[in-house]
């Protein structure tokens, strides 16, 4: 199976893949890049956050995030931008330099606009507003700011780009829960005030055997979509303790067949991203000491059983 097609087929955007500039000096991985009925859209890893776009105030650099643009548009691929505000890699002059309110609302518009404005007609986010327990996340926005830094930056990247989908990314709301209930709540109130928001980014980057099920994803994107914003399933991953098993690669295609699953019962749930497919390049082991192995192809671009979960979610 070809995964973008099959997806396409099902009445999704896209099937697609996150991806890393170093990455793109491997022949074996741009050759399976490259390959846009199995991806069909692709989201810059981490060429398109701040501290890569604008690492001095006013100082733009999009040499990273141009590539990665121009890889999508020659290869035919979607893209997702990522990201316009986020707490994390954020250079120290945004998070230490004391803005007062005003300053840093003109340093999130100029930041916002110019990103949204170079790479018009895609979907933009603003990424993970909250504490797990529902709370917002004390950073540099929230502290200076409150909530309002939110309408800001979605209200610049609206006015740079009318065309730009305006999403909000977040890990830990893929479920019914504290935090998923905040970010509905925040929908709520971002659509009471005529903030444009149009979706919500569900990460989804999961553990083997402790994976929501369909049904509760199922309900969870229903009560996103009950608000009027699309979703989309954004970084998806299921990591696990290694070493592999063949039970633990079983439960994994498990896994990945219940979040395909609960996306493709979901009309609104417009597309699945994979924060990378091969195990050689993943984020996992790098963050979590001794766990890995989270992606649908291994380390050496061979397919596991997830790939086949991914198809089987789809209804193939
Ligand atoms: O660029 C430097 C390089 O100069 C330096 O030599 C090297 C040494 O450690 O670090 C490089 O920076 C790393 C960067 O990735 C680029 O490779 C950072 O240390 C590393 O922390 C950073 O990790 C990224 C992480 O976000 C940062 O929080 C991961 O690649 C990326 O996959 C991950 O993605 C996030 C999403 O954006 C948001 N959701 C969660 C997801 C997973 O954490």
């Amino acid at each position: 199976a070809k995964l973008h097609t099959l997806a396409k087929s099902k009445g999704k955007l896209y099937f697609g893949s996150a991806t890393d500039n170093p990455e793109l000096t491997n022949t074996s991985y741009v050759a399976q890049l490259d390959d846009s009925t199995m991806f069909g859209q692709t989201t810059a890893t981490n060429s398109m956050k701040w501290d890569a776009t604008e690492p001095n105030q006013g100082q733009f650099t999009f040499s990273g995030a141009d590539q990665i643009a121009n890889l999508a548009q020659s290869t035919g691929k979607l893209l997702r931008g990522h990201n316009c505000v986020w707490h994390n890699q954020l250079p120290s002059w945004v998070s230490n330099s004391g803005f007062t309110a005003a300053q840093l609302t003109a340093v999130i518009q100029n930041h916002c606009g110019t990103l949204v404005a170079r790479y018009k007609g895609r979907t933009f986010n603003l990424s993970e507003p909250f504490n797990d327990d529902g709370t917002f996340r004390s950073d540099v926005f929230f502290n200076t700011l409150g909530t309002s830094f939110i309408p800001i930056a979605l209200n610049a990247a609206r006015q740079a780009d009318p065309g730009a989908k305006l999403y909000i990314n977040d890990f830990n709301i893929e479920f019914p829960g504290v935090k998923s209930t905040a970010m509905q709540n925040l929908v709520r109130t971002l659509k009471q005030s005529n903030t444009p928001i149009d979706g919500i980014g569900l990460q989804s980057h999961f553990i083997v055997g402790i994976t929501p099920s369909t049904a509760s994803q199922v309900q969870n994107m229903n009560a996103f979509t009950a608000l009027g914003v699309e979703v989309a399933i954004t970084e998806l991953d299921v990591r696990m303790t290694l070493p592999a098993t063949p039970a633990l690669l079983a439960q994994q295609k498990t896994d990945y067949t219940s979040t395909v699953a609960a996306c493709q019962q979901v009309k609104g749930c417009v597309g699945i991203t994979l924060w990378d497919w091969t195990d050689k390049f993943s984020w996992v082991p790098g963050t979590f000491a001794g766990q890995g192995a989270a992606c649908p192809w291994d380390e050496n671009f061979v397919k596991k059983p997830a790939f086949d979960g991914i198809a089987i979610g789809f209804g193939n």
